[in-house]
């Protein structure tokens, strides 16, 4: 859990914005929920490396340098990540890391950094992608720094069949997120109910677990088309994704047991987009220490029920409408993940309200939204 700066400001950003995020994660109460990690993303480097090959910070955006940023992150009681490539260049065309790995990665260790997005741009060399991400994997194991590997390869080669051989904790397994609900074909990216879709296509739960995680890529909750630019109004005003389909972002995310990066800019952070972020219930599922990866009960169909056990015996169930006519979503104990009782309490983790049932339940569903139900034996 945490924040980075791409979709928020995406070749934009600078020193201070990255600041005033580690300052609003503490103000807005997500640092105490578990957002810990401050990733910069792409375009904080100078276009030229040292003469050695190290990489520099733009003196221009990021003038106080990487290790100044880092302590002031750390000071701020959170944790400290950059952002290089497997290739030449980044996908922004700055210097990246092939051929570099142990230099860069003691240069992140020495800066402080404890969390390395490593993305798939430039040149790749004619090197495949697993050899080129094992050269970082290793790389990182050799400095003495714990530093969260977060593969950024966009689920071309199936990275969650090799990620944790290579020393990946996590591993993208989509393109990238934008802030829509779908996309067309000749548009760039996948909006968040093309990412469900894909997620329950590809059927790679089982490679998700502890200290392995599958990424369908950021949160867009709270961003719109002009993201980074209009800074001062409530994000929950200019978000081009309905409350519904916000929820569903969300909700699907925890579900998922995805890697909750969220992606906007904080200083403008809405109330309701503060409340979602912060569900309890939606954080504690996705937290859950089994680290399970829910799956649905059926494909292709306008509404599905998505399940995951949970270490309590329970299971957080999410009745998903991604059609556009209101739905009576039923479902029972005996078909969710959670161990056979005579009676079952339902907390509905959007309202909190709870209530007992012997095993069916059910809920109205409006379109593109996500009811999401903690379902515990009693
Ligand atoms: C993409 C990546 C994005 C972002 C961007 C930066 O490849 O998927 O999440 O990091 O590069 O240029």
């Amino acid at each position: 859990m945490g924040w980075n700066s791409w979709n928020a400001y995406s070749c934009t950003v600078t020193e201070a914005d990255v600041r005033a995020a580690a300052d609003a994660l503490v103000e807005t109460g997500l640092r105490a929920t578990g957002y810990e990690y401050v990733v910069v993303d792409d375009c904080w480097m100078a276009e030229e490396t040292a003469d050695d090959g190290r990489l520099r910070a733009d003196p221009a955006d990021f003038p106080s340098g990487i290790p100044a940023l880092a302590d002031y992150v750390h000071d701020c009681g959170l944790q400290f990540g950059l952002y290089s490539s497997a290739g030449s260049h980044t996908c922004q065309g700055y210097p990246a890391s092939l051929g570099r790995e142990r230099l860069h990665a003691r240069q992140f260790a020495d800066w402080g950094v404890d969390y390395l997005k490593y993305d798939n741009c430039g040149d790749h060399r004619g090197r495949d992608p697993v050899d080129r991400y094992a050269a970082m994997g290793e790389a990182l194991a050799a400095v003495e720094r714990d530093i969260v590997y977060s593969i950024c390869e966009w689920g071309r080669n199936a990275p969650w069949e090799w990620g944790r051989n290579v020393g990946g904790h996590l591993w993208r397994t989509t393109d990238d997120v934008v802030a829509k609900w779908r996309t067309r074909d000749d548009e760039f990216g996948l909006g968040i109910c093309d990412i469900i879709d894909r997620t329950s296509a590809l059927d790679i739960g089982a490679a998700h677990g502890p200290h392995g995680w599958n990424d369908p890529d950021m949160l867009q909750v709270g961003n719109g088309p002009d993201s980074g630019q209009s800074r001062h109004e409530p994000t929950d005003v200019r978000r081009p994704l309905t409350d519904a389909e916000t929820r569903s972002h969300f909700a699907l995310w925890c579900l998922l047991g995805a890697p909750l990066m969220v992606g906007t800019d904080l200083e403008a952070l809405g109330e309701r987009d503060r409340e979602l972020l912060t569900n309890e219930h939606l954080v504690a599922i996705n937290q859950d220490p089994l680290g399970l990866q829910a799956t649905p009960d059926r494909r292709d169909d306008a509404v599905s029920v998505w399940s995951k056990r949970l270490r309590d015996g329970g299971a957080a169930v999410g009745l998903f409408n991604r059609g556009e006519e209101r739905a009576t979503i039923h479902s029972h104990a005996d078909s969710v993940a959670v161990s056979a009782h005579n009676s079952y309490r339902v907390l509905d983790c959007w309202s909190g309200d709870e209530w007992e049932t012997d095993g069916a339940f059910h809920a109205e569903v409006e379109p593109r939204d996500t009811v999401v139900y903690r379902v515990t034996p009693k």
